[in-house]
């Protein structure tokens, strides 16, 4: 029996990936913007009122009129995405949310979430070196989208690449000679949520066109790729330790406190949309004048060793201050519980039909605001044990 087998073990280190430790705010020259890192000192950013989301699309307008280019699309994407808006836009977005997440919670139960997971798990072959990505990782929070959006699952994929890919032009200083072609993706992304009907308008009847195709807009980046990545993130840490599968299999009642642990150690959504300070505002002691753009960098405040013992290491008792995972002040996320459920589903069905390990290290889409898992290669074998 090695160290990692000792029965009644609830704690492995480290897992995942290094991160950097959280340190007071700092001026960072690449961003232009002010990092605020450690766990308290974005807890008083978010709870203070004093920072909000500004215009997104106010410099790609700029940049786009002085090179005499047309970015009117791209700017409509960039405005659309709730994380961004603040004011009346946003209200009706969030209002048009709150009206459709009780639905969605109503169709999607734990027990039909348990058995799509069933199914796509036992879709899943054994081998060397299977990419669990389009199986499982990708395929559940895409089933779920389509369901709850009205759409078919290649236009859920389709429209979530043309948010993902418009959402880089949100970044300062993207070339000039890819507007042409974000553009073109923002283009065809609008004109396809303006024009046909789903099943989101029948229950968002008060909603206009517009706002709707907005929060579809958002929906198929917010609640699809983070519920996918963070996903993916859970698996690629059971693969790297087969005795946490043990575990977790026989101990199923703890997969939700594996499911806070990955949120913790590597929740997809690694630093929150930009914030500006509407006023000076002091902050783990230093000020941060007026105007000033804030990034708050949630990942490394999940290593936050003030708050978290031994902070790399995945506690499956860890007694922890609610999670930054899902963000908070003027725009919490609005999916944790549909998120949760999801992951635990997919989760316990694969435990319970195969073992896997590491094939490879996986490889990444998105940014240093957002992961994104391209591949996650393993090895899967299906076993006999109880379940
Ligand atoms: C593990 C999965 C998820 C993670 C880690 C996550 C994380 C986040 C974070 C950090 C934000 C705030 C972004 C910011 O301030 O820049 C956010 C916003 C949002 N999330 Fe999630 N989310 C997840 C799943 C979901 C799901 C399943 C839904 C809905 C079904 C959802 C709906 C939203 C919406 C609508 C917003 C925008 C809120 C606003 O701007 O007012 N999310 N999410």
């Amino acid at each position: 029996m090695t160290a990692d087998d000792a029965p009644g073990r609830t704690r492995w280190a480290p897992v995942l990936w290094p991160v950097e430790r959280p340190g007071p705010p700092a001026f960072d020259r690449g961003d232009r913007a002010w990092v605020v890192s450690r766990f308290a000192d974005i807890g008083a950013v978010l709870g203070s009122g004093a920072f909000f989301s500004p215009d997104a699309s106010v410099e790609i307008r700029s940049v786009a009129a002085r090179a005499g280019l047309e970015a009117s699309a791209l700017a409509w994407a960039l405005d659309s995405l709730m994380p961004s808006q603040h004011g009346a836009p946003h209200r009706a977005a969030r209002d048009a949310v709150t009206t459709l997440m009780p639905h969605v919670m109503v169709g999607w139960t734990r027990d039909r979430l348990n058995a799509v997971a069933r199914r796509l798990v036992g879709d899943l072959q054994d081998g060397d070196a299977v990419d669990i990505v389009p199986g499982l990782v990708d395929a559940l929070p895409n089933a779920v989208a389509a369901d709850m959006l009205g759409l078919s699952l290649e236009d859920v994929v389709w429209v979530r690449k043309c948010s993902l890919e418009t959402m880089s032009a949100w970044r300062r200083g993207v070339p000039l000679r890819t507007y042409g072609a974000l553009e073109r993706v923002a283009g065809d992304a609008r004109s396809f949520l303006e024009t046909s009907p789903r099943g989101t308008s029948r229950i968002l009847m008060g909603a206009s066109r517009d706002v709707l195709a907005g929060v579809e807009f958002t929906l198929l980046a917010a609640a699809v790729v983070t519920t996918s990545s963070t996903l993916g993130a859970a698996l690629y840490a059971l693969a790297q330790h087969p005795d946490l599968q043990r575990t977790l299999r026989g101990r199923p009642e703890r997969i939700s406190g594996f499911v806070e642990e990955v949120l913790r150690l590597a929740g997809s959504v690694r630093r929150l949309s930009r914030r500006v300070a509407g006023t000076a505002f002091e902050v783990g002691g230093v000020v941060i004048p007026a105007d000033a753009s804030v990034i708050l960098d949630i990942e490394r405040a999940g290593r936050d060793p003030a708050v978290y013992d031994e902070p790399d290491a995945l506690d499956l008792e860890r007694n922890a201050p609610p999670t930054l995972a899902f963000g908070g002040g003027d725009h919490p996320c609005m999916g944790p519980r549909l998120a949760r459920l999801e992951m635990a589903a997919a989760i316990a069905e694969l435990l319970s039909q195969f073992e896997l390990g590491v094939a490879d290290e996986p490889s990444f889409a998105g940014s240093r605001d957002v992961r994104c898992f391209k591949a996650l290669r393993v090895r899967l074998r299906r076993h006999s044990y109880p379940s």
